[in-house]
């Protein structure tokens, strides 16, 4: 049964491929995506060591001079996707949007390396001047108080692009008109699975604003009336620092200045605990508030060292969400009023978060829950194939179908459980 899905996630990534980068999916997704291409390439690693680091070597193709890293890069035109590149407008070569997605990239180039020796260290030597130059941007240019945690200044900048999180914090954001049309998006999925089009049109006002402030990194925080410490996107950066600094070390390179993000962030990231609610929220920079809703991002810093008591009350109220869904890990709690079962991260479960969750588990001695995630992982692709994300409480798969990072992380998964790449199982 097992073999079966296997051989069917590898034809779902040898039909994304498109050379040297994979498509998220047919029609829905026709570029190269931010974090799409970290978990897709943990996939190809279990195929073709080479391909994984020929994926983010294309991605890389994308970056700007100044270290920053675009979430889409348009290597070939299509129309089947808004808003294209010519909405974007940034100028670059190649075509690329003007805004970040988390840089789950330096675990990923960790992870390979520690599984393919001496070959992926040549490999990786080539990325980790990339990689420094996305992380000092971020650090920079995101942090202009140096508090050490970075703001996003788009909800599609944190990849849960309709989280709960951002209601309160995207009505400070006016609506830029878009007729319902000109959305394709809900031309692939059903309507009632994807945002909504008054969501939709502030993503564009946001999107047409930076274009006019010629996407200048200090402009762009300064203007954007959406600015947020997402804890989802700062836990990965702190890992990926973390991931940065092992790298360092292993290519010969100096991890002082990776190693100090990390340890800044670590104890900055005390202001998103949040002590009755028992997990982390985000910060709304604008309001100076911590937002209060609670979702699957406010786990994610289980991928950091924290201290045993703060694990401990983390892992009750995972175990509380565990008691709620059918299948783990819903984006939201089931209970929560503004859950919705089917709408992309108001409620369905991601492949991509019940990795980062099971490392983080793995990380911390929770082998059972990580375990846990690992089967419900296995047991909707079953049911439902390799769907974009699936309903917590029934397993119907949902979004786009043969979706590139769920056959990825499939492949990743098939043969067992994974182990984080820093940290005491590393
Ligand atoms: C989309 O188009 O849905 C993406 O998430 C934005 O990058």
């Amino acid at each position: 049964m097992l073999r079966d899905r296997v051989q069917e996630a590898v034809d779902v990534l040898r039909a994304n491929d498109r050379g040297g980068y994979t498509v998220p999916t047919q029609g829905l997704y026709p570029f190269q995506w931010l974090w799409d291409s970290g978990f897709v390439a943990l996939g190809w690693a279990v195929l073709e060591e080479k391909r994984a680091f020929d994926e983010l070597e294309t991605l890389f193709r994308g970056q700007w001079e100044n270290g920053f890293l675009p979430h889409i890069v348009f290597h070939r035109d299509d129309p089947g996707y808004f808003p294209g590149p010519e909405v974007w407008g940034t100028g670059r070569e190649p075509r690329s949007s003007g805004i970040t997605q988390p840089p789950f990239l330096a675990p990923v180039v960790l992870h390979l390396v520690r599984a393919s020796g001496e070959k992926g260290l040549a490999w990786a030597r080539k990325l980790y001047p990339r990689l420094l130059a996305l992380h000092r941007f971020l650090h920079l240019h995101r942090d202009s108080e140096g508090t050490g945690l970075v703001a996003v200044l788009h909800p599609w900048e944190t990849g849960m692009d309709n989280s709960p999180a951002w209601d309160l914090p995207l009505k400070r954001v006016p609506r830029h008109p878009l007729p319902s049309e000109a959305r394709r998006d809900t031309k692939h999925v059903p309507p009632e699975e994807r945002p909504q089009l008054k969501d939709y049109e502030r993503y564009l006002y946001l999107v047409s604003l930076f274009r006019r402030l010629g996407y200048d990194p200090g402009f762009c925080y300064r203007e954007s009336p959406f600015r947020v410490v997402d804890v989802g996107f700062n836990a990965l950066l702190l890992f990926a620092d973390e991931a940065l600094a092992e790298l360092a070390q292993l290519l010969g390179e100096n991890p002082s200045e990776p190693r100090g993000w990390w340890q800044k962030g670590l104890s900055a990231l005390e202001a998103l605990w949040e002590e009755e609610a028992g997990l982390y929220r985000s910060l709304d920079l604008c309001s100076g508030r911590r937002i209060p809703r609670d979702t699957s991002a406010g786990f994610l810093p289980l991928l950091l060292p924290l201290p045993r008591p703060r694990v401990e009350r983390l892992m009750a109220t995972f175990r509380a969400w565990m008691g709620e869904a059918r299948y783990l890990f819903p984006s939201v709690l089931p209970s929560a009023p503004y859950f919705e079962a089917k709408r992309y991260w108001r409620g369905p479960v991601w492949a991509p978060v019940n990795w980062l969750l099971a490392w983080g588990l793995v990380r911390h001695g929770f082998p059972k829950e990580a375990a846990r995630l690992r089967e419900d992982f296995l047991a909707l692709v079953e049911r439902s194939g390799f769907r974009e994300y699936y309903h917590p409480l029934t397993g119907e798969g949902l979004g786009g179908q043969g979706f590139s990072w769920t056959a990825a992380l499939y492949l990743a998964w098939a043969r067992g459980q994974s182990s984080p790449p820093v940290g005491p199982s590393a």
